[in-house]
């Protein structure tokens, strides 16, 4: 649950019954990092409305350049718009999950003195991190995700209808199966100390 300095809730908005909320507000980070694991099968079962409002409220708590969140999220309702995705995503059947978003660059929001090339790679940044945040909030919820960042950049601005280039996808919802994660290098390998 968001909530503000007053503690007026702020996400979600919508009631929730369930007593599953104080638990996953409790959640521990490590605990998610730990076990997410990519998933490509999904159940045929819609998203909750409040769990997605809480996914893009985590988005929006991502860090992002100067603060001024150079990115925007599309979430795909359209069955239509999310066939001519999987075709815009190298044909991965997958990309037609039960919940679609379509994370893009918005440059234009990062209001920083620097080059072109500087403002365009931290909107890139902006938007992958606001991702990470989201997927990661999504495995919290109990759902599952797959990123995809095999995509064809012109293709998905054209079914978007956007000039903001797409920087990945990422595909949500209740997986068939709940999978281990897998084996990742030891820390050893992975730190270089200089
Ligand atoms: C930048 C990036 C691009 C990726 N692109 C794809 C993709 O296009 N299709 C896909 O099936 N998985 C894609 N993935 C998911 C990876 O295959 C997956 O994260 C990786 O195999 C590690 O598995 P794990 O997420 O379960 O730890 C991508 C992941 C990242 C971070």
């Amino acid at each position: 649950m968001f909530t503000d300095k007053n503690t007026q809730l702020l996400y979600p908005k919508e009631e929730i019954k369930s007593h599953d909320i104080e638990d996953i507000v409790q959640t521990n980070i490590f605990n998610i990092m730990l076990n997410r694991r990519s998933q490509r099968k999904f159940e045929n079962k819609d998203v909750e409305e409040w769990k997605l409002e809480m996914i893009f409220a985590a988005a929006d708590t991502a860090p992002t350049a100067g603060g001024f969140q150079g990115f925007e999220i599309y979430h795909i309702k359209s069955e239509q718009i999310k066939k001519k995705l999987v075709e815009a995503a190298n044909n991965q059947p997958y990309v037609n999950a039960p919940v679609v978003l379509v994370f893009c660059m918005n440059p234009q929001r990062v209001k920083l003195n620097f080059p072109p090339e500087i403002i365009r790679k931290f909107s890139q940044q902006d938007a992958t991190l606001a991702a990470a945040y989201s997927q990661l909030a999504a495995h919290a919820l109990g759902l599952s995700s797959i990123w995809i960042g095999m995509i064809d950049e012109n293709k998905i601005m054209e079914v978007l209808g956007t000039d903001l280039s797409p920087s990945s996808i990422l595909c949500l919802g209740y997986p068939v199966k709940m999978l281990v994660p897998k084996a990742k290098r030891i820390l050893k390998d992975l730190i270089h100390e200089i």
